[in-house]
């Protein structure tokens, strides 16, 4: 078990992320809830993570699946009560697993008391609460559209004004502006940590303090300054793990984020690398296939300029992206084999890695008729270029390969009916290639997915080049191989791995004949590498010398 109390305890620690509504359901409703994550502790604890992060179990009308919340100091009871939340908070402790609670502090749902309050009437003192600008009817106050599609104002007859909001209508924008509404945020955050949760994932942090007069969303002036009120006020008091998703992070932004002071957050999600498959200045739907040479070049970058100037987290998987063995990997043939590259990919590297549920088993993608999708963004970007004209089959395209329902179709514990997630009717599809892909098979094969996940993650505890060594690319040029070596003083890690389904002649570097593999997808062959193959070897000076 990892020591919490220790500062930087999060730089040895793996996160594993739950969508609690498609993780375990026991109650029939076809929606997971809290009572089945604590019957699912034990698996989690033989994979080995220290966290979970838990996307929004927090009372909402579920527009956005819970990241529309109307009260942050209640649950849902779609997923249990507060008693079943503490009951997960102290079990999770006992097996060394922290909770990391996913804040939306940039907007709450339209259902919130405070938003309730604030469309009463100018006056009322949670107006200030949100953002608000005049106009009339029939003339918003400028064309900034909503991530979701349509415009980002929406009118209010009763206070006569419009309000922001950067995602669906029901989610009304915050106004961090008011120093009395950060405030009742962090008297919020405050009351969390005294439940004992041990960290938290704030989403779309970077968007907080926009300036919607000067159409800037992301990365506002006042964003750092408001990030180190936030952590002096509430996560400093404690010794939590904080990480921010910031689609607008670069590398400079990155090092203020995650500086080694703690002033602001312990680390951030950027997504440089995730936005390289679709076509430049367009929309993620807009598809293109993978530049193989950048992507890894872009890892590189990130890993050479915050190594010992700030953190990062290391993700391919989360609820708003496709499956990575979808994505970069295949999904057919070699589905288990190129799971393992990418994880090796990953974990090789530095920061902290993050898990998202199943793909640790290597889940896959689904596609599904366009009535069954439940995804707001899905259905709004379906109708949208449905009415523009676009084919069918070419919006359907771009929902099979980056639709994030494809990350949400329930876990997939065991080959009985609905895959062991729910007796009832699930609320989105089971992936019907859960009778092979499947946890409970793969907790019975000692060479799935999930015992190479395990592996993986023994590894990082055992060596510290993994938590702490630099970082240096080999093979930059190569359009299949990612190669890459840590070093952390006598101890060195060689990464290779093998992208794509051709295999590829390559001899090991001098001075590594004699190393030894730590983990390996394949036995090793000389002068060749096969399909998606990958291996970590580990030297130390005195090897290399011998
Ligand atoms: C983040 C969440 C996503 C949500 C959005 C609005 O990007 O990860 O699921 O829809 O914020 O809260």
């Amino acid at each position: 078990m990892l020591d919490k109390t220790k500062k930087d305890w999060w730089k040895s620690a793996v996160v594993y992320q739950i969508y609690p509504r498609s993780f375990q359901d026991t109650t029939g409703t076809g929606v997971g809830d809290i009572p089945g994550i604590v019957r699912r502790l034990d698996y989690l604890q033989t994979l080995g993570v220290d966290v979970i992060w838990l996307s929004p179990v927090f009372a909402s009308p579920q527009v956005d699946n819970g990241y529309d919340i109307s009260d942050y100091r209640d649950i849902d009871p779609l997923f249990g009560t507060l008693e079943d939340m503490r009951t997960l908070i102290r079990e999770g402790k006992r097996r060394g697993i922290g909770i990391m609670m996913d804040l939306v502090l940039n907007h709450t749902s339209d259902q919130h008391r405070w938003f309730q309050q604030a469309c009463q009437s100018r006056k009322n003192p949670y107006h200030d609460y949100y953002v608000w600008r005049d106009g009339t009817p029939d003339c918003l106050p400028n064309d900034m559209q909503a991530v979701f599609g349509g415009p980002a104002w929406e009118w209010v007859p009763q206070v006569q004004q419009y309000y922001f909001h950067q995602f669906a209508p029901q989610q009304p924008d915050l106004n961090w502006e008011n120093p009395t509404l950060r405030r009742e945020i962090y008297d919020m955050i405050l009351w969390w940590m005294d439940q004992g949760v041990e960290g938290f994932r704030l989403d779309v942090i970077d968007q907080i303090a926009k300036e919607p007069d000067k159409k800037i969303t992301n990365n506002g002036p006042r964003l750092h300054e408001f990030l180190r009120e936030l952590s002096a006020e509430t996560f400093q008091k404690g010794c939590l793990v904080t990480v921010g998703e910031a689609w607008g992070a670069d590398i400079p932004r990155a090092k203020l984020y995650s500086a080694p002071d703690g002033s602001e957050l312990s680390m951030v999600f950027q997504f440089e690398q995730m936005c390289l498959d679709q076509q430049p200045g367009k929309e993620k739907w807009d598809l293109a296939p993978l530049p193989f040479v950048k992507m890894k070049q872009s890892f590189a970058r990130w890993q050479r300029e915050l190594h010992g100037c700030g953190w990062n987290s290391l993700f391919l998987d989360n609820h708003d992206l496709p499956r990575i063995v979808s994505r970069w990997g295949n999904d057919g043939q070699y589905r288990a084999r190129s799971a393992k590259l990418l994880a090796t990919m990953l974990h090789g590297m530095q920061g902290t890695p993050y898990i998202y549920q199943g793909e640790e088993l290597g889940m896959t993608n689904i596609q599904l008729p366009i009535e069954q999708y439940r995804d707001v963004e899905i259905q709004n970007f379906y109708r949208k270029r449905m009415a523009e004209g676009y084919p069918e089959a070419e919006v359907l395209r771009s929902i099979y390969a980056k639709g994030r329902d494809n990350a949400r179709t329930p876990m997939q514990w065991d080959d009985t009916p609905n895959a062991g997630f729910t007796a009832g009717t699930p609320w989105l599809p089971v992936n019907p290639n859960y009778t092979t892909v499947n946890a409970g098979a793969e907790l019975a094969d000692p060479d799935s997915v999930f015992a190479y996940y395990q592996k993986l993650i023994a590894l990082r505890k055992q060596y510290p080049v993994f938590v702490d060594g630099d970082f240096t690319l080999l093979e930059e040029e190569h359009p299949h191989l990612f190669v890459y070596e840590r070093a952390l003083g006598a101890e060195q890690l060689l990464v290779v791995c093998n992208f794509g389904d051709e295999a590829t002649p390559w001899t090991l570097p001098a001075g590594w004949e004699n190393a030894d593999t730590l983990i390996e997808n394949l036995p090793a062959q000389p002068g060749t590498l096969q399909p998606w193959e990958a291996r970590i070897l580990l030297r130390r000076d005195a090897d290399a010398r011998s």
